[in-house]
């Protein structure tokens, strides 16, 4: 039995794209809707009923499009909406977290950073991760306001984004950290400046392939995997109107966005 349902796949911006590539290139056959919700970004700053409102919202969404699991690509959206999002629904709802564990297992120093928006940072999830692996190494949390809204303007080179990252890593280097997470889906786009400024002796961990395996073994136990006769589909919406130029060019081609008045 194949389904031939879609994956809907959503961050409050254009970050889950970097997850959604990896989610393409495991799953290929697999029909995708992505949902940036960019005129509600950033979520980092946001009071948790705010964005639990939104996930729901686009939850909803995902589900009148009949898709048959919901990856929340999303760090920030996960810690405050995905056990509110497995109530209401019964598909697989697969979510992120700071790739903590990966970190601890590699550093040599005994020093991690993970960068993680203020949401992230707070969160009781969080907190409980971080209770889980601080034994085995010291955790340097380090929120990051300011820098999601730079990335989604889409200039990965500017000044405004070198001194904001330069700022935030600073403290993590001194210290030491050899591992650094990139708590938060919108980073791996900002790879290149972050190398820059750490050098490239640090590990740098993002754990979107991570997600894509998690979602590919969910699918798989439910038996919800399509075939490779399938035509497949990469479907974009956004809430903000202006979004197909972003997400065309992140996306790596032209895409059609569907304006989601929600
Ligand atoms: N991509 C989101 C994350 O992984 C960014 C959240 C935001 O909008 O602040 O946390």
């Amino acid at each position: 039995m194949y389904n031939k349902q879609a994956i809907g796949v959503f961050d409050s911006g254009v970050g889950g794209l970097t997850v959604l590539k990896h989610i393409h290139q495991l799953l290929p056959y697999e029909s995708l809707i992505y949902v940036a919700d960019s005129a509600f970004m950033p979520y980092g700053c946001k009071p948790d009923a705010v964005v639990q409102e939104r996930c729901l919202k686009i939850a909803s969404f995902l589900a009148e499009q009949d898709c048959k699991a919901i990856v929340v690509a999303c760090n920030t959206a996960t810690a405050a909406a995905v056990h509110g999002l497995r109530d209401s629904y019964a598909m697989p709802v697969i979510g992120m977290e700071p790739g903590v564990k990966p970190a601890v297992a590699r550093t040599g120093s005994g020093v991690v950073g993970i960068l993680a928006t203020s949401g992230t940072a707070s969160s009781d999830k969080f907190m409980q991760l971080k209770k889980r692996y601080a034994e085995h190494a010291e955790l340097l949390v380090q929120p990051c306001p300011g820098l999601v809204e730079e990335i989604e303007k889409g200039d990965f080179t500017t000044q405004r984004l070198h001194s904001l990252l330069a700022l935030y890593l600073k403290p993590l280097m001194e210290k030491n950290a050899d591992t650094l997470v990139l708590g938060c889906t919108h980073y791996p786009f900002i790879l290149p400046m972050i190398r820059e400024i750490v050098g490239g002796s640090v590990a740098i961990i993002d754990t979107g392939d991570a997600i894509a395996r998690e979602l590919q073994r969910q699918l798989r136990k439910r038996d919800l995997l399509t075939d490779g006769e399938s035509q497949e589909s990469v479907r974009f919406w956004s809430s903000r109107v202006d979004s197909t130029e972003a997400l065309s060019r992140l996306w790596g081609e032209q895409v059609i966005v569907t304006h989601l008045d929600i």
